[in-house]
């Protein structure tokens, strides 16, 4: 597995160009995106800064020798690269186990190219078949939502640490819900209805935002588009 994160990390590079300003995701893949990226701009000495996606990229890409800048510092986006939990047919995807969903949906939507990173066990037919969708909320809202989800057939269960002695914290300074759906028809619907609901920070559908998605597979990297 980690043989075919590489893989698709180092595909990834094809898409890096001089000058250029790079969305940084979060996540095992990723991370090898980010030191491999870092290789590139030293051996090429090329001029590209990196918009990390959260601390725990800007802390990889720093140790990585990429320069960071942060959105407000930019006109343009040129690319964005990132891992998925998952990836449906029409590229939609599930995002969010590294908690970092808002970020990544900030950055990867203004991105001129949306450069997707996954190994083939990420692929599913329908969306929410094997993840649940995280969802970044209010501290003080996530029960009211927990409840409210139910209207959607959901159920959503408070994110926990490793240690289980409290809940994950975003680098906002959030909560997630973790929302297992019977069945996501429309993705990008219910992109949209989620973050109607007040309380709700973002969401980890991405509907219709990938632009590439490289899959790591045992005969090789596959290029969906
Ligand atoms: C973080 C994410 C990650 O990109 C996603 O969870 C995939 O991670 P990995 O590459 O470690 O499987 O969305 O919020």
């Amino acid at each position: 597995m980690e043989e075919l994160k590489k893989a698709v990390a180092k595909e990834a590079l094809s898409f890096v160009d001089d000058d250029m300003v790079i969305g940084l995701g979060t996540g095992s893949t990723t991370a090898y995106f980010i030191k491999l990226l870092g290789e590139l701009i030293r051996e090429e000495e090329l001029e590209v800064y990196g918009i990390p996606t959260s601390h725990q990229s800007r802390l990889l890409a720093i140790e990585s020798g990429i320069p960071v800048i942060s959105l407000d510092e930019t006109d343009a986006i040129d690319i964005a690269v990132d891992g998925a939990d998952e990836v449906d047919p029409n590229l939609n995807l599930i995002k969010g186990r590294g908690a970092a969903l808002t970020m990544e949906k900030i950055i990867e939507y203004r991105a001129g190219t949306f450069i997707v990173l996954v190994d083939e066990s990420k692929l599913v037919e329908r969306l929410g078949e094997k993840m649940p969708v995280p969802i970044e909320v209010i501290p003080a809202a996530w029960r009211a939502i927990a409840e409210e989800l139910e209207v959607f057939n959901a159920k959503a269960e408070l994110r926990m640490g490793v240690k289980k002695d409290g809940p994950v914290i975003t680098d906002n300074g959030n909560f997630i819900l973790d929302a297992k759906f019977e069945r996501i028809e429309d993705p990008l619907d219910m992109e949209i209805e989620l973050n109607t609901i007040p309380g709700v920070v973002e969401n980890g559908i991405f509907a219709d935002i990938a632009d590439v998605v490289l899959v790591g597979t045992r005969d090789g990297v596959k290029k969906l588009e």
